[in-house]
């Protein structure tokens, strides 16, 4: 049976290779995905609906209540209202549909490498192609790699804050540099905030205030541990929602009703819930940071919010041949590689996991590298470092290459 040329260009996730080399009692510390139990409200509201008979078809947009509701909660970082806010059927739909809506076939997106994996052949699906650009060593977007890499076809750059797979936060400077690049070079920015709730030093810095320039995809996934329930939303200005809108119709109709009214039911007193996950999660960033730390080879400073940590290593090995390894020993994590080309030489650590499996995962990381006798490599790194005095400094060696390239192999997985 015929399929498009456009799917079968893109690689499958590297996930499922981890997965399959490892054994069923493994450690798993390879998924981005809460571990923690939803709000009670969120698992009431959605039932209760289900039995009222609240299982149709809902508006285009989703729920007015559930919009007015998010516009309320969101309204801290920029003058939203429910006209704002279209209800997706999760993140990655409205990744998708931001895609659709807004790319062109011809035209470029610069996504952050390392960074999440669905943006590039996102770009890609729709006809258009996309350039990697550099984090800084703080994990911050290198304003002056994006510069560059504008080309006349460059329409959008996306950004991440708080960072999957980096664990980085945006600072107020990087956000300003990003919005005076697409002041002057006529781009949209594309913020992906999935993570907003999980910030543990600072503030989240939100593109909300700037809906002129910036389109912001945001979810319930992370935010209330219901990544099975599909849910996300779009929040954006009148010009691009028409045209979002009318994709979303063409592409699923609407969100699903049950789920929305959970959500519904949770949001507005959703705050001492998110406290408790916060201090969980800043508890276990403590002890993973604490245990890479002591490991001969690795560093990390501390993820300043997600749940992920993405240690660098100094060892002369690829990052996919030592997650092979360690996934042959029994932990599951991904390669620093399979989020782009600037991703090699980290792996990247899940601590949505309990404190006993962070434990038993860094002793069994701990035992690897003990016993695989790599040799260290103090400086290579291929990412950049933004110095005190603001200059930035390129430090490249040569490392072990995995074999991969962002355009011809798989990357990563959520
Ligand atoms: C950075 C980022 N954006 C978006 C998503 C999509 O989340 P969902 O589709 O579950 O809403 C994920 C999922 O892992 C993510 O890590």
């Amino acid at each position: 049976m015929k399929t498009s040329r456009r799917i079968s260009e893109i690689p499958m996730s590297g996930i499922r290779k981890m997965f399959d080399l490892a054994g069923p009692d493994s450690i798993n510390l390879g998924l981005g995905e809460p571990d923690l139990a939803p709000p009670k409200e969120a698992v009431e509201g959605m039932n209760r609906a289900a039995l009222q008979g609240l299982n149709k078809y809902a508006p285009t947009m989703g729920l007015p209540q559930l919009r007015q509701a998010v516009a309320e909660r969101f309204s801290v970082y920029g003058e939203i209202t429910a006209d704002n806010v279209m209800i997706t059927p999760s993140g990655s739909s409205a990744l998708l549909e931001v895609a659709m809506g807004m790319v062109d076939p011809g035209d470029r997106v610069l996504v952050p490498s390392p960074g999440f994996v669905i943006y590039g052949p996102h770009a890609q699906l729709v006809g258009g192609t996309y350039d990697e650009y550099r984090l800084t060593e703080t994990f911050q977007p290198d304003i002056e790699d994006i510069k560059s890499k504008i080309m006349p076809s460059t329409t959008m750059i996306v950004v991440t804050t708080p960072s999957n797979p980096t664990g980085g936060v945006l600072t107020e400077e990087s956000k300003r540099a990003l919005l005076d690049l697409a002041e002057d070079h006529d781009l949209t920015i594309l913020a992906d905030e999935v993570y907003c709730s999980f910030v543990y030093e600072g503030k989240h810095v939100s593109f909300m205030d700037r809906l002129d320039k910036a389109v912001v995809v945001n979810g319930f996934s992370k935010m209330m541990a219901v990544t099975g329930w599909r849910l996300g939303f779009i929040c954006a200005n009148m010009e691009a929602m028409g045209p979002l809108m009318k994709m979303q119709y063409h592409v699923c109709a609407s969100p699903g009703m049950p789920a929305m009214y959970g959500v519904l039911n949770a949001l507005p007193t959703i705050d001492p819930y998110l406290d408790e996950a916060r201090a969980t999660y800043k508890r276990r960033r403590d002890l993973i940071t604490r245990r890479i730390n002591e490991i001969p080879g690795f560093s990390i400073a501390p993820p300043q919010g997600a749940f992920y940590a993405f240690p660098k290593f100094d060892l002369d090995v690829g990052s996919e041949e030592l997650g092979n390894t360690l996934a042959r020993n029994g932990l599951i994590c991904t390669p620093g590689c399979y989020f782009g080309k600037y991703g090699e030489g980290h792996l990247r650590f899940s601590y949505a996991a309990s404190e006993e499996r962070i434990e038993a995962g860094m002793d069994m990381l701990s035992k690897v590298i003990t016993e695989g006798r790599w040799k260290r490599c103090p400086t290579t790194t291929t990412r950049t470092h933004t110095s005190s005095e603001g200059t930035t400094q390129r430090r490249t060696r040569s490392r072990p290459s995995s074999n991969t390239s962002s355009k011809t192999t798989t990357r990563g997985s959520r």
